[in-house]
């Protein structure tokens, strides 16, 4: 009996043991998820990040994905939030080194990704996936640091715009997760946002004003495409200088 006991305890012992450690999929030792991802890596990334994401510095003359001769940043570090971030989007696998990743076909399953994050995360120590929570946001100080930190490169309708050598995309399509990765991330001629300079809190509202910005409800008059109040006075304005102007040419021509 007492024999029984202890098995079935040494069993429950074990089934905890193998279910608790690779829970996360990026703890070291490699866990089977970073296993396959490995695997994906070699495949589509190593030809431009190199050897377990060593880095490849200048253009060099290994060939891969395309036959493409490759080059790209150390991947030790950036952690399972660039990875999950420049996947997601379809930012990565790039298929030109020297031109901006942009927002594209997805390429990878959810759960190659997921594979692929893992092995990533397992390079080096490096920041997770954020969770942000934009219900806890206020808009108002969510449209003052957008109008502060964000609106001189994607514009004040976070439509997209240019700036020298990138564009900055529209930020419509963007899920909370993607805005919260970007933030930290600071991809390609974006600034990175720590958290000294964007805390969490201040982040929740930043994604709370970009999620309301999308459907504003337009009170009273046409939207003009929100471009702000002082283009959408202009247009008022010029309107009403037209209306004006013709008035007083009606009003000189009637005869005496
Ligand atoms: C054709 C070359 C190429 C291929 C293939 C490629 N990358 Fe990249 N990758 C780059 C370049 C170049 C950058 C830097 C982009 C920039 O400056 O905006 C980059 C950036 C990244 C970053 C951001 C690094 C950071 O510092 O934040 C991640 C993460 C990443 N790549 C993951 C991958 C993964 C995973 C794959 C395979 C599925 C892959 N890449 C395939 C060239 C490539
Ligand atoms: C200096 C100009 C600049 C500033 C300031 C800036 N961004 Fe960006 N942002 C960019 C560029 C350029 C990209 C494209 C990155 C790439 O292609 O790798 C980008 C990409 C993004 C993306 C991913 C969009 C997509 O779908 O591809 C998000 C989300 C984002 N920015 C949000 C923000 C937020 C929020 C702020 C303010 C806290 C901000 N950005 C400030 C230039 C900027």
């Amino acid at each position: 009996m007492r024999r029984a006991a202890l098995v079935l305890l040494a069993a429950a012992a074990l089934f905890v043991a193998l279910t608790a450690a690779p829970a996360r999929g990026d703890s070291t030792p490699r866990s089977a998820l970073a296993g396959r991802g490995a695997e994906l890596y070699a495949e589509n990334c190593s030809s431009c990040h190199g050897i377990a994401g060593a880095g490849i510095g200048a253009p060099s003359t290994v060939h891969g994905v395309g036959d493409v001769a490759g080059f790209g940043p150390s991947l030790r570090g950036v952690g399972a939030l660039a990875a999950d971030f420049y996947l997601r989007t379809g930012y990565m696998p790039l298929r030109n080194p020297s031109v901006q990743p942009r927002r594209s076909k997805v390429e990878f399953s959810p759960d190659q990704i997921r594979a692929l994050v893992a092995y990533v995360a397992s390079l080096a120590p490096g920041p997770g996936i954020p969770t942000p929570h934009p219900a806890r946001g206020s808009l108002s100080e969510g449209m003052s640091l957008f109008v502060q930190n964000c609106a001189g490169c994607h514009q004040a309708a976070a439509a997209g715009g240019y700036v020298p050598d990138a564009v900055a995309p529209p930020l419509g399509p963007n899920s909370p997760r993607d805005i919260a990765e970007a933030v930290r991330i600071g991809p390609n001629l974006m600034p990175r946002f720590s958290q000294s300079r964007l805390t969490d809190a201040q982040l929740d509202s930043l994604i709370a004003y970009l999620l309301y910005a999308r459907h504003p409800d337009d009170r009273g008059g046409v939207a003009l495409g929100h471009v702000g109040p002082v283009p959408e006075g202009l247009v008022a304005w010029l309107v009403a200088g037209v209306v004006l102007v013709g008035v007083c040419i009606t009003i000189a021509r009637r005869p005496a």
